[in-house]
């Protein structure tokens, strides 16, 4: 029996569960005041109209389709509206491989979060007051040094194992009993959490009174004001591009899995579209709120430049607890904070979870919970190397081979495949199945060339301008490269056992085709 989902507004929040998330609130707002503050929303809105919507659309619909075959991972529907070609389903590995690889390293650093919701409340980062002791703190969290908050990375590794539980209980529960049921519960708790920090900030108004440019009002013009001379760059254009599909889900086969659990006649415009707006709202409104204009009211603008550039992660685990321990009621708030994310991780690692479980259920006939166990064994062993190898840069590099370039890449395949395999007249009726909305004419158009034309441009393009650089190693420092080595060798055999997967399952069912042929 196939899995479905309970409600209408379970799958929403589902979706919109897994699109929202610490891209949100850490990777966006960055982005944003990197690549020109508000100027950087004009790329940003045209991505999301040419690449996010359009590429929304037709994973669920895709997702749809396939599950009304029994596949809820891409190789199967890949090979049904591929018309049965015996390669096409390989493309298919990328929607299982991809999400596999974000969830190596997305659920570690989502780890950190539950581990800091503690420290939030328990005051233990309070002990650390200046920027370089929370740095020296989330180093020795990271086993990263040995110092007097932490003598080795037993406190990382035990959040951890919490967290990765978590998830695996999650997916074990099912659609509805797991995934469902978690959604409708954090969504609205996060948002509701949210909000309050929302209008923490907004109330937080000078708290240096000694410098008054210093404000939260400056905060947001800090990001916001609009620095146009960033468009002419290509690089802003990648990010927006990039930042879209991240935040969105899209392009990866996490929402794929998830519409297969429609039933034919369900809604995908609208609902669809309902998740896009609900990710929009907590990221550009709720995202684009915190961290930026806060740390920038408490640190003043030449810090907060300094801090961003000096790692990824140090806005949200070092600035952002300094600040909580100089407001009133700041265990409260970083509580919150820190929780928020974790409900928002939390929703976006199970859905990337759910493609490799689904593959073993659908393809192999192996029940849910055995699905799940096994997962939970391969995903364990397979997180080791981002939790000790993160001095070495194991977690960048994941990010970039699943977070990156699978990304675009199976993006650019899905879409192509929907509008000139599968045929664009027949793609037009089949998401408007069951519609509670029609979509406007002009997206038959850009879904057929548009949004294809632009995915090979970024393709191209990001290839020649970080891609090859990567591929080669030259971002990489010397002392990292053996240990980088060794991880894409890691990530090649994973490539190849999903692949083996694909190509026994096939075999398989050709032979029981071949038995009932024969009986
Ligand atoms: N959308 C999630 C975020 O914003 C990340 C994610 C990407 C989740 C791809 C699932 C698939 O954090």
């Amino acid at each position: 029996m196939r899995q479905h989902w309970g409600s209408r507004i379970g799958i929403i929040l589902a979706v919109a569960g897994s699109a929202v998330g610490l891209g949100n609130f850490l990777r966006f707002p960055v982005q944003a005041a990197k690549h020109g503050g508000g100027a950087f929303m004009i790329p940003y809105f045209i991505a999301l109209l040419l690449l996010g919507i359009p590429l929304m659309w037709v994973e669920w619909t895709l997702g749809r389709y396939g599950g009304g075959f029994g596949h809820s991972t891409a190789p199967g529907i890949f090979h049904n509206i591929g018309n049965k070609n015996r390669f096409i389903r390989y493309f298919g590995v990328i929607g299982i491989f991809g999400p596999l690889v974000i969830f190596i390293y997305y659920t570690y650093i989502e780890s950190w979060l539950l581990a800091y919701s503690f420290f939030a409340l328990s005051g233990k980062y309070m002990a650390a007051t200046t920027e370089g002791a929370m740095k020296s703190f989330l180093s020795g969290f990271q086993g990263l040094e040995q110092n007097q908050f932490f003598h080795n990375i037993g406190t990382a590794y035990f959040f951890f194992i919490i967290t990765f539980c978590l998830n695996v209980l999650v997916i074990y529960y099912g659609i509805k009993g797991g995934i469902e049921r978690l959604c409708k519960i954090a969504m609205p708790l996060l948002l509701v959490f949210a909000i309050i920090i929302l209008i923490r900030v907004i109330s937080l108004g000078t708290p240096n009174p000694e410098v008054p440019e210093w404000s939260i009002k400056n905060g947001f013009g800090f990001l916001w004001n609009p620095d146009f001379s960033a468009l002419l760059s290509a690089k802003t254009w990648l990010a927006a591009a990039g930042q879209i599909f991240f935040t969105l889900s899209v392009g990866i086969g996490a929402i794929l899995t998830y519409a297969s659990y429609l039933k034919k006649n369900d809604d995908v415009v609208l609902s669809g579209l309902t998740a896009v707006g609900t990710n929009e709202l907590s990221e550009v409104i709720l995202g684009g709120s915190i961290i930026i204009p806060m740390a920038f009211a408490v640190f003043g603008p030449h810090e907060i430049i300094n801090i961003a550039e000096s790692g990824a992660f140090n806005l949200g685990f070092v600035t952002m607890p300094l600040i909580f321990e100089k407001i009133p009621a700041g265990a409260v708030f970083g509580f919150l904070w820190f929780a928020l994310m974790f409900l928002a991780g939390v929703t976006s690692s199970v859905s990337l979870a759910q493609p490799a479980v689904a593959f073993m259920e659908d393809e192999f006939d192996i029940s849910r919970p055995k699905a799940s166990m096994y997962f939970g064994l391969a995903a364990f062993i397979l997180c080791q190397p981002a939790i000790f190898g993160l001095g070495y840069g194991v977690v960048d590099e994941l990010d970039f081979w699943g977070g990156t370039f699978s990304l675009v890449l199976f993006g650019t395949i899905e879409v192509i495949l929907f509008a000139w395999v599968f045929g664009m007249n027949r793609a037009w009726e089949e998401i408007h199945c069951g519609a509670d909305l029609r979509v406007p004419k002009i997206y038959k158009f850009i879904i057929k060339y548009v949004t294809p034309l632009f995915l090979i441009v970024i393709l191209v393009s990001w290839f020649i301008q970080d891609g090859l650089p990567t591929i080669l190693m030259k971002n990489i420092p010397p002392e990292n490269r053996t240990v980088v080595l060794v991880l894409r060798l890691m990530l090649a055999a994973i490539f190849m056992g999903i692949s083996l997967g694909v190509w026994a399952a096939w075999r398989k069912r050709g032979k029981k085709a071949e038995k009932e042929m024969l009986s």
